[in-house]
């Protein structure tokens, strides 16, 4: 546990925006972290959704080490030979024509929101620059992502932000549809709504976008960045759907650990991403590069995607399970392993808090929802053994 003195230091002097817990880290290994106490937490959490191999994966800290040795950052000017695999290894899997790597998922956001409005302005004109995204949703947190955030805190204090920008309703076709106009450069939509709750489009509603923008001559983005990388069991979120956008954003899984973004999309759009329209400095390092490679290849690893769905599985089943027994929590859902229940008992930060003293490494989301996330490489036996401190932790003894 992280003492009270170091836990005052640091409020002190860093920005205080997260409410720091009351631990500290020393190392992890597996789905396992370890503090300065050398106590073990099972993580449910994996950074927020980011540590898809874990800690200390052998091949993940072979690719570092090797790259850091041999060029660890270039120029953004010169293509090396690791941002040509990254791209063609990413793009192999997909269904789009050019990526762009950046570092964070904001700045992905960024990007395909500049993409989509240079396309707009360059093939429809001035003023069809107009944004429309879903209450709940989370987009990061730079100006242009807040301007399409679906959740009024984040905003606050930080207004004027992007002027034609309208919210329209998650899984409800209509209220986009009364939205859109020519005028409108882009829908922006979380296949899986993440922060705001872990709540899966409806089939009906990602349709319905994609018919709706194809019909408007708008472009549909989705933002990838929590449910992409094997997150739902697919590689991209949109496959599980069968609906594929134009543009797409990523990070968190993308590096597992490394801050690394990217965003892609059909050449219908990214053409209008011209010398000089967009950059990055950091953005398709030779480093972050090596990383996308190899956790891609991970990824792509026989049996690996199947783990996140059958283990997801043991998770949501076991979830429901104690749903039952306990009636402390209800409406379990989620996709994979990225999975949510409402908590019953009041404020569901201290109930984390107790998760966190009992061993087990656990987030929150939505009003007052559970959040589980574990690193994509969590084992049956390491589920059941993480469902155990849940029901341990809601109801002792
Ligand atoms: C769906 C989604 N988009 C964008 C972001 C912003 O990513 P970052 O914190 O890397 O800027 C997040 C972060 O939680 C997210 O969940």
């Amino acid at each position: 546990m992280a003492d009270a003195e170091f836990l005052t230091r640091a409020n002190d002097i860093l920005m205080n925006v997260y409410g720091f817990w009351p631990v500290q880290f020393a190392k992890g290994k597996g789905v396992y972290l370890y503090d300065t106490d050398g106590k073990k937490y099972l993580d449910f959490g994996a950074g927020i959704a980011v540590n898809n191999l874990g800690y200390n994966h052998p091949t993940y800290v072979k690719t570092i080490k090797r790259q850091v040795e041999k060029l660890h950052m270039g120029l953004c000017y010169v293509v090396d030979p690791n941002r040509l695999e990254a791209a063609e290894t990413i793009l192999a899997v997909s269904e789009f024509d050019q990526v762009f790597f950046c570092s964070t998922g904001a700045e992905a956001v960024e990007g395909a929101l500049k993409t989509a409005r240079k396309w707009s302005y360059e093939t429809k004109g001035e003023g069809c620059h107009e944004l429309i995204y879903v209450k709940n949703s989370f987009h990061g947190r730079t100006m242009g992502a807040l301007s399409v955030n679906g959740q009024k805190q984040y905003k606050q204090g930080f207004e004027p932000l992007l002027p034609g920008t309208h919210e329209a309703e998650f899984n409800n076709l209509e209220s986009v549809r009364k939205l859109i106009s020519r005028k409108t450069a882009a829908v922006i939509v979380e296949p899986v709504l993440g922060e705001g709750g872990i709540i899966p489009g409806s089939q009906e509603f990602l349709e319905g976008l994609r018919a709706l923008c194809d019909q408007h001559d708008v472009a549909l983005i989705f933002d990838e960045v929590q449910c992409g990388m094997g997150r739902i069991g697919t590689i991209f979120a949109y496959e599980h759907f069968n609906v594929v956008p134009d543009l797409i954003c990523l990070a968190k899984g993308l590096g597992a650990g490394f801050p690394v973004g990217a965003f892609m999309g059909k050449k219908k759009f990214t053409s209008h991403i011209t010398p000089g329209s967009h950059g990055s400095t950091y953005g398709g390092n030779p480093l972050a590069c090596a990383v996308v490679t190899t956790v891609l290849k991970e990824l792509l690893k026989p049996g690996f995607l199947e783990n996140v769905e059958e283990t997801g599985q043991i998770l949501k089943e076991g979830l429901e399970a104690i749903a039952r027994e306990t009636n402390m929590i209800s409406n379990v859902r989620g996709l994979g392993m990225m999975l949510a229940a409402d908590y019953n008992g009041g404020e569901v930060k201290p109930f984390i808090k107790e998760l966190l003293k009992n061993g087990l490494v656990a987030l929150s989301c939505g009003e007052n929802s559970l959040r589980i996330v574990p690193p994509l490489i969590l084992t049956k036996k390491q589920a059941k053994e993480g469902l155990a401190i849940i029901r341990k932790t809601l109801r002792p003894g």
